[in-house]
C-alpha cells in the first residue's frame, strides 16, 4: 500500500481574494498576496485504497463531495483509479476561518501526489490544490505568495527568510465552526451584493499598492492597504442578501484595540478572513506590548504568533 504524509501551513491573505472568477475551475475573481504562517500546521497522511475516497478530519469522517473534484482531477492526471484514504488533523481550529482550507488541501495535494509518485512541479500542486480551495493554491509555497486573478496556480513572491522580523498574532475569537462556508458565501456575495462589481474593479490597484508596500518593507503602507482589503472584502458581505455577518463582538473589541495602539505608536494592524477570527500583523520589536494587552483585556482569548513559514514538508509514516 502507498501512504505519504505532507504538512503545510495556512496562508494568511494581506490582501483578499473574494469572489471567483470561475466557479468550476475555482479561479479568483481578484488578485491576492498573502504571509504562509509557521506556528499553524495541518498534517495529512494518504494512503491509496482499493476502497472508495475516505476522509477523516480531526478524528471525525467528512463527506467526500467536498473533495470530489480534487480527487477527480489526480486521479485522472495521475491515471489512477483506486481510492484515496485521507487522515488530516490541525494543530488550531478547523473550519473557523483561520484559512484551514488553504493548508488542509495544500498538504493533501502535497500527499495524494507522494502518495501515487506523481511527479509534479511545485506550481502543478499548487494548481490541483486551489481545485479544493484557492488560498490553498498559496499555501504550498513558504513564505510570501501571490494569486493572480483568474490564475490557476499561485507564484513565491520572497522566501520565509524575506522579512524576519515580521509577525502574525492570530486571536481565536471563537473556536466553533463559522456560520457558513467561504464558498458558499463568495456565490451569494457575487449573485446578490450590489458592492462585488466595485469591489472586484478596486482589487487590481490594492494589490499593486501592496505589493510596492511589501517590496519596500513598509509595514504602515501595508498594513494600511491590508485594512482596506479586508473591510472592503466585508462591505460586500454585509451588502449581501442575506447578509453574511462573520464578526463576534470580541473581533470588533480587538479592531478597536489594534486602533488605540496604533494611536499610542505601536506598528499594529488587524486583518479578518470568513470567520471571527482577528490575525495582528505587526513587528517583533511589538509583540511584547501588544501580548501584555492581549494577557490583560481578552485573558478568555487565546491566541498563537507566526513568523512567515515554510511550504509543503514531507515526512516519512
Ligand atoms: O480559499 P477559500 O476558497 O477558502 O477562500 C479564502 C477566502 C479568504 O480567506 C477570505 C481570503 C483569502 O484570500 O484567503
Amino acid at each position: 500500500m502507498k501512504e505519504a504524509v505532507c504538512i503545510a501551513s495556512p496562508s494568511l491573505a494581506l490582501i483578499k481574494y473574494w469572489g471567483k472568477k470561475d466557479p468550476i475551475l475555482n479561479t479568483p475573481a481578484t488578485p491576492s498576496i498573502a504571509v504562509t504562517l509557521d506556528s499553524l500546521e495541518t498534517r495529512t497522511i494518504v494512503r491509496c485504497v482499493d476502497g472508495p475516497d475516505e476522509v477523516f478530519l480531526d478524528g471525525k469522517k467528512v463527506r467526500p463531495s467536498r473533495y470530489q473534484a480534487f480527487f477527480d482531477n489526480i486521479k485522472q492526471l495521475a491515471g489512477y483509479s483506486g481510492g484515496f484514504s485521507v487522515e488530516s488533523s490541525n494543530n488550531f481550529p478547523t473550519a473557523a476561518g483561520l484559512a484551514s482550507s488553504s493548508s488542509g488541501f495544500a498538504a493533501l495535494a502535497g500527499a495524494c501526489v507522494e502518495a501515487l509518485e506523481y511527479e509534479i512541479s511545485i506550481e502543478e500542486i499548487s494548481r490541483l490544490a486551489r481545485l479544493g480551495s484557492g488560498s490553498a493554491a498559496r499555501s504550498v509555497y513558504g513564505g510570501f505568495t501571490r494569486l493572480g486573478a483568474g490564475a490557476e496556480f499561485a507564484e513565491s513572491l520572497y522566501p520565509a527568510s524575506y522579512w524576519p522580523e515580521l509577525r502574525v498574532i492570530a486571536v481565536y475569537v471563537s473556536e466553533g465552526p463559522k456560520s457558513s462556508s467561504s464558498r458558499l458565501s463568495m456565490e451569494g456575495v457575487k449573485q446578490t451584493s450590489p458592492f462585488y462589481d466595485a469591489w472586484v474593479a478596486d482589487a487590481c490597484a490594492m494589490e499593486a499598492r501592496a505589493r510596492k508596500a511589501l517590496d519596500e518593507k513598509n509595514l504602515p503602507e501595508l498594513g494600511h492597504i491590508m485594512r482596506l482589503s479586508y473591510l472592503r472584502m466585508f462591505g460586500t458581505m454585509l451588502a449581501a442578501d442575506p447578509p453574511v455577518i462573520y464578526w463576534h463582538p470580541d473581533s470588533v473589541e480587538l479592531i478597536s484595540m489594534a486602533q488605540e495602539m496604533r494611536s499610542a505608536g505601536i506598528d499594529v494592524y488587524e486583518t479578518m478572513d470568513a470567520g471571527p477570527q482577528v490575525k495582528l500583523i505587526t513587528l517583533e520589536k511589538d509583540v511584547d506590548a501588544i501580548e501584555t494587552v492581549l494577557k490583560d483585556q481578552y485573558p478568555h482569548l487565546s491566541y498563537k504568533i507566526s513568523k512567515a513559514g515554510q511550504g509543503l514538508r514531507w515526512q516519512t509514516l
